[in-house]
Order: structure tokens, then sequence, then C-alpha cells
């Protein structure tokens, strides 16, 4: 059996050039470029810290990806390619604003999947994903996936649920459809008791409610994560999202603008969870940091995990969901009970599941992408 690709989300940049109203991304307004030490560092890590067959993912994380130029990816490509040649496949998660034919033809050249940030229906997401003066940018996202489609690259977004969204199911899924985007809802992550902090089950029922109008519709061609990867996890028991590992690194690992290594892209930039440097730091080594035995652990300390017959499938979900609304990253999920709802759904719908995603056209990058991109990026 082929071994798991090993994944490293990476900052190319702290900038980014929108500023939408929820982002935890932080320093966004610091123009820089990763360091080529962090860069030299990575391609070392590839090379000394696996076998030499085995694969890799890069994701251009961010901030905004795109907000460095593109020839610093025709050089770091045509680099890293030198090194390891098609072993590394390359994925970007972008906002897709700055997008011209430039940066198309490096995508089409280099064989990117493509993954954005769509918020729903255009008035939501002009509301949410604004540009410094304030602007809307779903025209420009729309008609920037219609420009990738014509040119062959496969796209696919991430949807940031947010109170203002969670009544809006049914829209939501017309626009998906008309988009025809595989799509990850995640929650919107912000400390407890602040304003737009959802209820814990709100996304697990948004997202049932989106399936059953998916299953009833037995033509659309896109799917929707994380269900794909819950129903793929209860068939073939091999966790394909970092969320259903107890050890969510050990696959992935987030890449900072200084080589700063982090559980994943989501706390790069942050102070919390430091792991070390990829510059000095072997990332096989990491399952022995410390951080790693707590992390591996959370779902056996947790007393709530402990009672939970989810446990061996859910093992406590996303720390980071933890970190970000409660402040401790080493406690179960905040969005437990959404799980406990999604995990009850695809159980029932199971064969129904199976067969509609049997029908969609399969994209091995692309899926890999969306697996890749944090938990229910994500
Ligand atoms: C940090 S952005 C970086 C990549 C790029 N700028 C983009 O927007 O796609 C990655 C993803 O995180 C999401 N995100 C940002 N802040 C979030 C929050 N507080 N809760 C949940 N998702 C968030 C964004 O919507 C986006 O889909
Ligand atoms: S485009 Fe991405 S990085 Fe920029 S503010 Fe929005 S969510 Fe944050
Ligand atoms: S559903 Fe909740 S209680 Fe059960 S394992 Fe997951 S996080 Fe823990």
């Amino acid at each position: 059996m082929q071994r798991k690709a090993h994944v490293f989300m990476v900052k190319p940049t702290d900038f980014c050039n929108l500023d939408c109203t929820y982002c935890y991304s932080p320093n966004r307004r610091r123009r820089n470029v990763i360091a080529d030490e962090a860069l030299e560092g990575l391609i070392r890590r590839m090379l000394e810290d696996f076998p030499a067959d085995h694969r890799f993912q890069i994701v251009w994380h961010g901030s905004e990806p795109m907000g460095v130029g593109v020839d610093f990816y025709r050089e770091v490509t045509a680099r890293i390619r030198g090194e390891l040649g098609d072993r590394v496949q390359f994925h970007m998660q972008s906002n897709l604003t700055l997008l011209h034919d430039g940066w198309i033809d490096l995508l089409v050249d280099e064989r990117f999947s493509i993954s954005t940030s769509i918020d729903g229906p255009r008035a939501v997401h002009d509301r949410k994903r604004v540009t410094l003066a304030g602007g809307g940018t779903f025209d420009k996202v729309a008609g920037n996936i219609q420009r990738l489609r014509e040119r062959g690259l496969p796209v696919a977004a991430v949807l940031v649920l947010s109170r203002d969204t969670l009544g809006l199911t049914e829209e939501i899924y017309a626009l998906l459809r008309e988009l025809g985007l595989h799509v990850r809802v995640n929650p919107v992550l912000l400390p407890e008791g602040t304003p737009g902090c959802l209820p814990p089950a709100s996304y697990g029922e948004f997202v049932r409610d989106l399936a059953e109008i998916w299953l009833a519709d037995g033509e659309s061609t896109f799917y929707i994560e994380p269900l794909r990867g819950y129903a793929l996890r209860l068939v073939g028991g091999t966790p394909l999202m970092c969320e259903q590992q107890a050890l969510c690194f050990e696959h992935m690992i987030g890449v900072g603008t200084d080589g700063e290594l982090f559980p994943c892209n989501r706390f790069v930039g942050g102070d919390a969870l430091r792991l070390g440097n990829i510059r000095d730091t072997s990332v096989r080594s990491l399952p022995l940091h410390p951080v790693a035995q707590r992390t591996a652990r959370r779902h056996l300390d947790s007393p709530k995990c402990q009672r939970c017959e989810l446990v061996d499938v859910c093992q406590g979900g996303c720390m980071y969901h933890a970190h970000a609304v409660y402040g401790d990253a080493f406690r179960e999920d905040y969005f437990c009970e959404s799980y406990v709802i999604l995990y009850d759904f695809v159980i029932r719908n199971l064969a129904a599941l199976l067969q509609r995603l049997e029908g969609i056209p399969q994209n091995r990058d692309l899926d890999e992408l969306v697996a890749a991109l944090e938990t229910s990026a994500a």
C-alpha cells in the first residue's frame, strides 16, 4: 500500500490584501516573504527525514499566498522539483482576488490544485470577506473560479459558517450547485462568549441539513466535507482528515515565514504550540515532542470523550477548535455536539452517501487538498 503523503502547510507571507471580519491569521499587514533558510530547511526535511520514494504535498497557505509575486513560486517550484522531482504535489489556498493570467499559467504549468474561500451568497460573502476599504469580493472570486475552470484547473472552496449563514442552507446549496464546487464547511472560530461564536450543535445541524438537500438532489457534481471524510472513515477505517487522528500532526505540519513549526497552519504565527524550526528540527522526531504526547492523549484525558461512543472515530476532534474557542488546545473540541449529529447522520445514510459519492467525478489531487485543509483547512 502506498504510504500517506506528508503535507506541509507553508505560509509564504504573513501579508493579506483583504480584511475578513473573522480572520484569525495574525500579522496580516506585515509585508514579508518566507525566509530563504526556511525554504532550504523544507527541502532538507523532505530529502533527509523520509524514504527516497516518499510523496509530499505542499499547500501554500497564508494569510494570502498570492500576496507574494508569481516569480517567487516559479523559482521555488523549480528548486523543489530539481531536488524532489514529481514526488511533490503543489496546492494553494487563496482568496483568489489577486489572480491574473501570469498566475494561471504557473498553476497550469505546475499542475496546482486550488482551494478558495466563499462564504455563501453574494450579500453575506460581501459583508464578511472584504477589502481593506470595506468593499465586497464575491464577484471577483466567482469570476476567477470560472477563469481557472476554463483552463482546466480543479477548484474547491472552504465555506466558513457564521451566525449570518446559519439559516441560509437552501441558498448556499443553490450557490454550490451553480458553481459546482467541492466544499469544506468549517465553523467560524471565535472565543466562547463573544457575540459571533456559534452554538456548539449548530455546525452539525447546518451540515446535516445541507447534506439532506444534496442527497435528495441526485444531480449535483460536488461533495461536502466533512461528510465525505466521515463516510470514508467509517467504511475504510483510515482517517482521511486531521481531525480524525489523535495525533493530528503525524502526517501534516504548519510552517511559518521564519520556518517555525506548528501542529497546523492555523497555529502558525501565534504564540501557542511552537514545535521547533524547520531549519534544525526533524519532522519525523515530532511525535516524540511533549506537545505531541499531550495531543495524542487529549481524548483519553477528557472525561467527556471517555464516555462517548464515537471516541474511536472522533478522538476528541480538532485541537485548534479547542484552542480558539476555549483558549485550551488540550480539551475536547467545542463542536463536539456537532460531531454526534454528523456521525449519526452518516451512519443512518451510509449506503446512500456512498452511492452518491461514487457518482461524483474523482480528482485525487483535489480530494487530497480538501482533506488536508483545515479541519471541520482547512
Ligand atoms: C486564513 S485563510 C488563508 C488563505 C486565504 N487568504 C483564504 O482566505 O483562503 C484560510 C481559511 O481560514 C478561514 N478562516 C479565517 N479566519 C477564520 C476563523 N476565525 N474561523 C474559521 N475559519 C477562518 C478563511 O475563511 C479561509 O478559508
Ligand atoms: S483573505 Fe484569508 S487571510 Fe486574508 S483576511 Fe481573509 S481569511 Fe484572512
Ligand atoms: S464527539 Fe465529543 S466527546 Fe465524543 S470523542 Fe468527539 S469530542 Fe470527544
